[in-house]
């Protein structure tokens, strides 16, 4: 017997949405796509046909009766439904209002889950009538590939509901990540703690964006697709990292603001593929080509990870 609701509702189909869709429905759910706009739901219905051809790709398996429904009519999204998962834009006052809109049409039973990447639980509950069934629920993009999802209890969120969403995690066959409520959460926390040494390394010259991405991604990224950090200590040995942490902490990179480089790249309209340049400069086609390159080595990364075992 899954502990997966029969019927779940994504509120919100832009980036993450769809890929959260899918997902459930592969694991057998119906699921409800809803959005407040004609073209987002458009486009998810395109960016559908996609993902779950990823989902083909990656060998995930497929239980029987899902299905996922793309609409704008939030009592239809939310009829029945056992399980909602909060994806609209990261602002305090807008996902406030929707979980208004939500509470004011469900029963006091049904989870109330989001995305959020980092705004607290505990702050978003406060204007809910029933704050105990608010929890965060965060999902790694693309989340219909990164199979773990952090599960964040606020300070009002009920504890059994801790439990209860990490059975469902479990039953899409996804990793299940258990957090105290804190600001980033720990996936982004470690993420931008090596984005700010990085940064301060290229804004020194110490190194090319090129040498940097080689070293990283071999030196740091290719270890730890195999083993977390911890295991990681145990194999190099504490000895070692307390011998080498108690000269090397102390040059690290402590600023407490965005570099200035990327500010001036950003006033120059340089934001990355979505502008065409960024880090490194795209010709016409490089954006498309390196999306293509990034989600193939994604798709095959993760079946050599799935078929090794967890250590
Ligand atoms: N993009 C990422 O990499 C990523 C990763 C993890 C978590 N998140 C979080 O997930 C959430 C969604 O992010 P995204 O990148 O998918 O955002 P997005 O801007 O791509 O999509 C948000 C969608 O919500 C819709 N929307 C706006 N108001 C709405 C409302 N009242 N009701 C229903 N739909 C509404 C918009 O039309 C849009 O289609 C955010 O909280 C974000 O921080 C994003």
């Amino acid at each position: 017997m899954t502990s997966l609701p029969t019927i779940a509702t994504v509120i919100g189909s832009g980036t993450m949405g769809p890929g959260i869709a899918a997902t459930l429905a592969r694991a057998g759910a119906t699921v409800r796509l809803y959005d407040i706009s004609d073209e987002a739901i458009a486009r998810a219905e395109s960016a559908y046909g996609i993902v779950t051809g990823v989902l083909e790709a990656v060998g995930s398996p497929t239980v029987p009766g899902g299905s996922v429904s793309f609409g704008t009519d939030l009592d239809e999204a939310l009829a029945g439904t056992g399980l909602i998962i909060e994806a609209v834009p990261e602002k305090l006052e807008l996902k406030q209002k929707v979980f208004a809109d939500i509470e004011a049409r469900v029963g006091d039973d049904v989870i109330i889950a989001t995305n959020t990447s980092g705004i607290p639980i505990t702050t978003m509950a406060e204007s809910m009538s029933h704050p105990g069934r608010l929890i965060g629920m965060h999902w790694s993009n693309p989340p219909h590939l990164i199979p773990m999802i952090e599960i964040i209890p606020g300070q009002a969120t009920d504890l059994a509901l801790v439990d209860k969403l990490v059975e469902i995690v479990k039953a899409f066959n996804y990793t299940p990540v258990v957090e105290k409520e804190i600001p980033g959460f720990v996936e982004n926390r470690v993420l931008y703690a090596i984005l700010r040494e990085c940064m301060a390394l290229l804004e020194e010259g110490i190194v090319t964006p090129e040498g940097l991405d080689a070293c990283v991604k071999w030196g740091i990224g290719y270890k730890l697709s195999v083993v977390g950090p911890t295991r990681l200590l145990d194999m190099a040995g504490l000895d070692i990292y307390q011998a080498v942490s108690s000269y090397l902490n102390k040059e690290l990179d402590v600023s407490t603001d965005t570099p200035q480089f990327i500010k001036d790249k950003i006033a120059a309209g340089q934001l990355g593929f979505k502008s065409g340049g960024g880090m490194y400069e795209y010709g016409e086609g490089d954006v498309d080509a390196k999306r293509k390159e990034i989600i193939t080595g994604l798709i095959a990364a993760r079946k050599t990870l799935s078929s090794i075992p967890n250590v």
